[in-house]
C-alpha cells in the first residue's frame, strides 16, 4: 500500500483566498440536471456563455433551477487576479476522502495532491508526475460516514486540480460550469456520473479475454510462433496485437510488403487457432505525395492548421506528419471511411496510440496550443489546440469506433486509446500507457487503473510486466498474477527490450502465468457480468476495497487490493517481500470474507504459487465460474458447464447474479441473453438449496452441469446439478 505520508507534497497548505474576487452565493446559478445531479455557473453571464459539454453522453436540458445555500455542497467561483486563472473551490468536511482524477501516479487516496488535465506523451513516467496520458478533471469525494459526492469542472483546457486543502479546480481561458454529483454511497455517485457521461457498450466477449503484445511481433512469422507457443503451452489468451512495425514505413493504413505481405491471411491463421487481433493506427500521417492517406486528406482539407493557416506539420514515428482534425464531422467520416479496406483485412480491434497528440523534437511534445480546430458548431464551434487539445485523442477514438462499425455492423467494436478525455469510455478502452519494469510500477498500476476507474473509464489496465525496462522473472510473475484479473488485461514491453512472453523466464514463471490466466477463464462467467453491470449502470468493473463498505475509514487508503464487481476481493503482494496483509472489510454480522482458490494445473490449489493474489468471497454472495478455457469460443458451446461459488451469510443465504449472451453481435439488444439470479438458502435440517431465483432475457437455459462449491471457512463441500433444477448439498 502507498505510504501517503511519504508521496504527498510536504506542505498542506490551504487555499489562499486573497486577491481573488468571489461571486457570492446569491450571483451563483444552480440547475438540476438529474434526481441527483446539479450544476453550478459562476454567475448568469458564465451560463449564458458555457459551452457545450464535451464529457456529457447527451446535452441535459436544466429540471428546473435550485437554491444555491440549500445545497450541501457548495462550489465557491473565483478569479485568481494575479495568474488570471478561473477557480472553483469546495471545502470538505474533514475526514473526507478524495478519489478520481483520472490517471496519476501514486497512492489511491489523493488528499494532498495536486494535478493537471493536460493530455501528455508521458514516457517514463513516475510518482508524483503531474498530468500523464488522459484528462479527467473530476474527484470523488466520500465524507466519513460514507456518502459521497462527484465534482467535474467542466472544461476542455488546462485544468489544475489541488486537493491540499478541499477541493480546487484552477482552470484557464473558460469560466467553467461545475457539476457535483450527490450520493448515499459512492456507488450512487459512480451510477449519476454513468448517467450524465454515458456508460460502456459491451465490449466483444474475446476482449475480454487477454492480450498479448510486444513493440513489435515483427514479421508476421514471429507472430505465428508467439500464437502457435502460447496454444502449445496452453496458456489461455484470446488476442494478439500489431504494433507499428507492421506499417510501411510507419504510414497509417499501410502493410510491410516484406515483413507483412499477407495481413488478411495471417488473421486468417490466427482465426483457426482461436486468437482475436488488434492493429494500431496513429493520428500522424506521413506528408508524402503519392501517399494514399495524405493525398485523400490534403483534397478534403482535413488536417489541422497552425494559427497563420496553414497546415500544420510535426515530427512522428514516420517523419514529418500531418494530423487529422478530429473535431470536424466530415474530417472523423473521412477518417472513419479509412476503415473500409483496412477492417477487410480481418482486423478485429484498432489500438489508437500517440493520440495526445504527441509530436516529437519539441519541447511541448504536442503541436502548439494557438493551432486551430474547425470543430462543429455542436462541439462548440472553431477553437486553438489549447482548447481541444484534451479531447482530441477522444475524438480520434470516436471516428476510430464510428469507421470500424460502419464496417462490421454486426459486431461489437473494440478500440483501445492511449489519450482520453472523461466520458471517452463511451468509444473505447484505455491503457496507463508507458509504465516501467519495476516495483514502483508494478504497485501504482492497481491505484492508478482504480482512480481511471472512479473517473469513469471501466475498461482500464497497466502494460503488464511494464513497458520500458526488462524487470526479472519475480516481478514479471507478481504483476502477471493480478494482472490477469484486471478489467483491460495485457502484456506488453517496449523494442529493444527482452522476450516477455510468460514462458522468458523460465518453467516457474511460466507456470506462475498459466495459474493466474487460467484464474482470468475460470472467473469469465463473472467478470464478463461485470462487464455488463458497468454497461447498464455506470459502476466500476474494479473497485477500491473501501466500496465494500465506505463507512470503513480503515479501508480508504486500500490500494493494493480491489473488488471485482461487488463480490470478489482481489488481494494483491505488490512489494518484494511480500509481506504486508491487507486490511479485508470487516465480517459482516459476524462472517468474514473468505478466501477461495482454484485447482492448479499441475495439482494442487493454485493459491500455493506466492504469486498469486489471495481472492475473497463477500459472505452473502455467489460467484459464478466455469471451466477453464484457451479462448473465446475453444468449446462448441461455451456455456455448457457452470461452477457456482457459494459463501452464505449469517442468515444462511447467498446470491450472484449471472449475464450470458453471445458474446459477439448485438442480438442481446433484442432480448438474446440469459440473466440470472442464483439463490442459495439454508434449510431447516441444515441443508443448502440452491435454486434459479429469477431469471430474464430470451437466450434458452441449457441442461448444462452446475458444480457448487459451499466455502466454510477452511473446508468447503461440493456437489453437481442441472442449471435451472433446485441443487441440494448436505452438510455434515
Ligand atoms: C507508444 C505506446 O505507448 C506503446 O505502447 C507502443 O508500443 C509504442 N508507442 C510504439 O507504437
Amino acid at each position: 500500500m502507498f505510504d501517503f505520508a511519504k508521496t504527498a507534497p510536504a506542505a498542506i497548505v490551504a487555499s489562499c483566498l486573497m486577491g481573488w474576487t468571489m461571486p457570492t452565493a446569491a450571483q451563483i446559478v444552480a440547475d438540476r440536471l438529474d434526481s441527483n445531479i446539479i450544476r453550478f455557473d459562476a454567475s448568469r453571464a458564465a451560463a449564458e456563455n458555457r459551452r457545450v459539454s464535451m464529457a456529457f453522453v447527451r446535452p441535459f436540458e436544466s429540471q428546473g433551477s435550485v437554491r444555491v445555500l440549500a445545497q450541501r455542497v457548495q462550489p465557491e467561483f473565483s478569479v485568481d487576479e494575479t495568474t488570471g486563472r478561473y477557480v472553483a473551490s469546495i471545502r470538505t468536511e474533514p475526514g473526507t476522502s478524495l478519489y478520481g482524477t483520472g490517471q496519476c501516479a501514486g497512492a489511491l487516496l489523493r488528499n494532498g495532491h495536486v494535478t493537471e488535465t493536460w493530455n501528455y506523451d508521458a514516457f517514463g513516467y513516475g510518482l508524483g508526475d503531474r498530468n500523464l496520458y488522459t484528462a479527467h478533471p473530476w474527484v470523488l469525494a466520500v465524507r466519513p460516514d460514507g456518502t459521497a459526492y462527484g465534482v467535474l469542472a467542466d472544461t476542455t483546457e488546462r485544468c489544475e486540480i489541488d486537493l491540499r486543502g478541499g477541493i480546487t479546480f484552477r482552470g484557464v481561458n473558460y469560466q467553467f460550469p461545475v457539476i457535483v454529483i450527490e450520493g448515499e454511497t459512492p456507488q450512487e455517485v459512480m451510477k449519476g456520473l454513468g448517467r450524465l457521461t454515458g456508460t460502456i457498450e459491451m465490449p466483444p466477449k474475446w476482449a475480454v479475454g487477454y492480450h498479448q503484445c510486444r513493440y513489435s511481433y515483427n514479421p508476421d512469422a514471429r507472430v505465428r510462433e508467439i500464437a502457435r507457443e502460447f496454444r502449445k503451452r496452453n496458456l489461455p489468451a484470446d488476442v494478439i496485437w500489431m504494433d507499428i512495425d507492421y506499417m510501411d514505413g510507419y504510414r497509417v493504413f499501410t502493410f510491410d510488403e516484406e515483413q507483412f505481405p499477407d495481413p488478411a491471411g495471417l488473421n486468417a491463421w490466427l482465426r483457426e487457432l482461436g486468437w482475436s487481433n488488434v492493429w494500431m493506427i496513429d493520428p500522424g500521417v506521413k506528408k508524402e505525395e503519392g501517399y494514399f492517406v495524405y493525398d485523400s486528406g490534403t483534397e478534403h482539407d482535413v488536417w489541422v492548421r497552425d494559427a497563420n493557416g496553414e497546415v500544420y506539420t510535426g515530427e512522428v514515428w514516420p517523419g514529418v506528419c500531418v494530423f487529422p482534425d478530429y473535431l470536424r464531422a466530415d474530417v472523423r467520416e473521412w477518417w472513419a471511411g479509412l476503415y473500409e479496406d483496412f477492417m477487410g483485412m480481418g482486423i478485429d480491434g484498432v489500438w489508437n496510440d500517440m493520440n495526445e497528440p504527441a509530436v516529437f523534437n519539441v519541447a511541448s511534445k504536442t503541436m502548439p496550443e494557438d493551432n486551430r480546430h474547425e470543430a462543429d458548431e455542436e462541439l462548440g464551434g472553431p477553437g486553438d489546440h489549447a482548447r481541444y487539445h484534451n479531447v482530441y485523442g477522444m475524438m480520434m477514438l470516436r471516428a476510430t469506433r464510428e469507421g470500424v462499425m460502419a464496417v462490421n455492423p454486426d459486431k461489437r467494436p473494440f478500440v483501445l486509446s492511449r489519450a482520453n478525455f472523461i466520458g471517452g469510455h463511451r468509444y473505447g478502452a484505455t491503457w496507463t500507457g508507458d509504465n516501467s519494469a519495476n516495483w514502483e510500477h508494478l504497485e501504482m498500476s492497481i491505484p492508478m487503473s482504480l482512480n481511471l476507474s472512479l473517473s469513469g473509464q471501466p475498461f482500464v489496465g497497466p502494460d503488464i510486466g511494464g513497458f520500458a525496462y526488462n524487470g526479472d522473472g519475480e516481478l514479471f510473475a507478481r504483476w502477471m498474477g493480478y494482472g490477469a484479473l484486471l478489467p483491460f488485461s495485457r502484456g506488453h514491453t517496449a523494442k529493444g527490450n527482452i522476450d516477455k512472453e510468460p514462458w522468458s523466464f523460465g518453467p516457474e514463471v511460466e507456470a506462475t502465468s498459466r495459474r493466474a490466466l487460467e484464474r482470468r477463464y475460470r472467473l469469465m462467467p463473472y467478470i464478463y457480468t461485470q462487464f455488463w453491470v458497468s454497461s447498464q449502470t455506470g459502476l466500476p468493473i474494479m473497485a477500491p476495497t473501501f466500496f465494500a463498505d465506505p463507512t470503513d475509514m480503515a479501508l480508504r487508503s486500500e490500494d493494493d487490493s480491489f473488488l471485482l464487481g461487488e463480490d470478489l476481493l482481489v488481494a494483491a503482494r505488490v512489494t518484494p517481500e511480500a509481506d504486508r496483509v491487507p486490511v479485508l472489510p470487516r465480517p459482516v454480522d459476524g462472517v468474514a470474507w473468505a478466501k477461495f482458490d482454484f485447482p492448479s494445473f499441475d495439482g494442487g490449489r493454485d493459491s500455493k504459487d506466492m504469486h498469486q493474489p489471495d481472492l475473497y468471497i463477500r459472505p452473502g454472495s455467489i460467484i459464478t465460474a466455469a471451466p477453464v478455457t484457451q479462448f473465446f469460443g475453444d468449446r462448441p458451446d461455451s456455456r455448457d458447464e457452470l461452477h457456482l461459488i457459494v459463501h452464505l451469510n449469517a442468515q444462511g443465504n447467498a446470491e450472484g447474479t449471472l449475464y450470458e449472451d453471445a458474446g459477439e453481435g448485438w442480438g442481446f439488444k433484442e432480448g438474446e441473453y440469459l440473466l440470472t439470479t442464483y439463490r442459495a438458502r439454508t434449510r431447516r435440517d441444515g441443508s443448502v438449496s440452491i435454486t434459479v431465483a429469477s431469471a430474464e432475457g430470451e437466450m434458452p437455459r441449457s441442461d448444462r452441469p452446475v458444480h457448487v462449491r459451499l466455502i466454510m471457512g477452511d473446508a468447503e463441500l461440493e456437489t453437481w446439478g442441472i442449471d435451472g433444477r433446485e441443487i441440494i448439498i448436505l452438510r455434515p
